[in-house]
This record gives structure tokens, C-alpha cells and sequence, in this order.
């Protein structure tokens, strides 16, 4: 109730720009998990900050919000609506029938690339001294199969997070994915990348790319938003 009461009072002294009225934004945030069995899944470092940033901004500036997100301890953004998904096969089933209804979708989370095969029914007890082998399957590539239903007019996001050969690899993300810009962070800079509330990116398009130094999440946000309207002219 107290987030609701400050949004709407900050909302009429509001000085950001309303340029996102009437546009229709679906962000995706956070980590997934992919169970190993009843106790234990596999998961990354993401934290939400980057999407839940971009969902704040968003809404801030006019947009009509939806916010996937996988399992974070950040707060809900009164005014967002909420989808919340725990596995990127959720994620795959929740993007497939949404992203074709948003004008523009935001793809910051960090889905696992891979699951395990079988999700043991009991927890995994130790076998004596033997280590234990996983065996991992590939999971569907969540932004590819949006690019691939892309609508006429749409626009698409992605980020990367990479940690060698950072341009290039971004490069062929923006590709594979049928992305119109991919926000590339290096995550192993102090700064950047996972559950700190700072980034440094660079905005990669078909025709152009621009570097944006040490800044809060939030602060960055607002420079992917602008960078999107720039693509719709
Ligand atoms: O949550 P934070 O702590 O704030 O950290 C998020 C971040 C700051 C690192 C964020 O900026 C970021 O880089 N998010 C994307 C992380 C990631 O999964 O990168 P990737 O290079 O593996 O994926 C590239 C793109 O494909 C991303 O848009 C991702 O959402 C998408 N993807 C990846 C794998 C997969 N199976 N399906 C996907 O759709």
C-alpha cells in the first residue's frame, strides 16, 4: 500500500518524459531454476535489477507494463503486471503466447541454457564415495523463438551477458535471435552484470553501436528506452 500511495504521489510530480504512452512493453528479469530434484535446482547469479530498472522506467514514462519474471527477492512494482515463471521452459510457454500482443519486448532475463534430463521424485542421496553424474539437455532458446514470431512493426530487445569475445558474440546474438538491439554487458568488469545495482553496456544494432560507462541500472534503463524510440523513427 505504501508503494502504491508513493508511486502515485511521485506520478503527478513526475518530471519523466511520457513518451511510452499508449505502447504496450513486456520485460523479462531474473534468473530460472531448474530442478534437480525436490531440494536442489540449478540457477545463475541473476538478481532482476536490469529488468525490474526497465520495468520501473517503463512505467514511469507512460507504458502499459508486464514484467515475467523468474524467482527474485525484489518487490513487485505496483502499477506492473506480474507474470511469474520458475523454469525457462515456463518462460518459452509464457513468451510464446504473449510477446506477439506487446509492441516492444525486453528480453533481460538470464534463462539456464540447459535442464536436467530427469528431475529425481526423492532427494539425491550420496552413493558412498561415487561422484555423481548429471546428465543436462539443452533447453529451447527463449528469444530465437520470439525472433522467429516477430511481428511486423515490433520491437526486439535482448541482452548478453559475456565474458570473452564480447562484441563479436553479442554480434551474432542479434542475429540468431532476430533481435533490433542487444544491450551487451561484460559481467566480468567490477560493476557490471549480475545482482549489483550498477552496469556498463554497449547497444548493439543492425547499423550502429554506442558504449555507455559505469551508471546505476535504473539510469541505463532510461538509456534503452531512449535508444528504442530512436529505432521506431
Ligand atoms: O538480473 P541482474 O542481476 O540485474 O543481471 C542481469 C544482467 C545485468 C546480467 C542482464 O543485463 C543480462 O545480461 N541479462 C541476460 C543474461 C543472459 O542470459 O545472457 P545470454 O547471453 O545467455 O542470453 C542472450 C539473450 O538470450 C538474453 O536476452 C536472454 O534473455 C536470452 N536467452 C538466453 C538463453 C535462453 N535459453 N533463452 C533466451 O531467451
Amino acid at each position: 500500500i505504501v508503494d502504491a500511495v508513493c508511486a502515485l504521489l511521485s506520478s503527478t510530480q513526475d518530471v519523466a518524459p511520457r513518451d511510452y504512452t499508449g505502447k504496450t512493453v513486456l520485460i523479462t528479469a531474473g534468473p530460472t531454476r531448474e530442478p534437480l530434484d525436490p531440494v536442489r535446482y540449478l540457477s545463475n547469479r541473476s538478481s532482476g535489477k536490469m529488468g525490474y530498472a526497465l520495468a520501473e522506467a517503463a512505467l514511469a514514462r507512460g507504458a502499459q507494463v508486464t514484467l515475467v519474471s523468474g524467482p527474485v527477492s525484489l518487490a513487485p512494482i505496483p502499477g506492473v503486471e506480474m507474470i511469474p515463471v520458475q523454469t525457462t521452459q515456463d518462460l518459452y510457454q509464457t513468451l510464446m503466447t504473449q510477446s506477439i500482443k506487446f509492441h516492444i519486448v525486453i528480453q533481460a532475463a538470464a534463462p539456464a541454457d540447459y535442464r536436467a534430463e530427469t528431475v529425481s521424485p526423492q532427494k539425491i542421496k550420496k552413493q558412498g564415495d561415487a561422484p555423481l553424474v548429471l546428465r543436462l539437455v539443452q533447453n529451447p532458446d527463449v528469444a530465437a523463438a520470439v525472433g522467429a514470431q516477430k511481428q511486423p512493426g515490433q520491437i526486439l530487445v535482448g541482452f548478453a551477458a559475456e565474458t570473452e569475445n564480447v562484441l563479436s558474440h553479442a554480434e551474432q546474438k542479434l542475429e540468431k535471435k532476430n533481435l533490433d538491439m542487444i544491450i551487451v554487458n561484460d559481467v566480468t568488469l567490477p560493476g557490471a552484470g549480475f545482482d549489483v545495482d550498477t552496469n556498463i553496456a554497449t547497444f548493439i544494432t543492425r547499423n550502429a553501436s554506442q558504449s555507455f560507462p559505469l551508471q546505476t541500472k535504473r539510469h541505463l534503463a532510461d538509456a534503452i528506452l531512449d535508444a528504442i524510440l530512436q529505432l521506431e523513427k
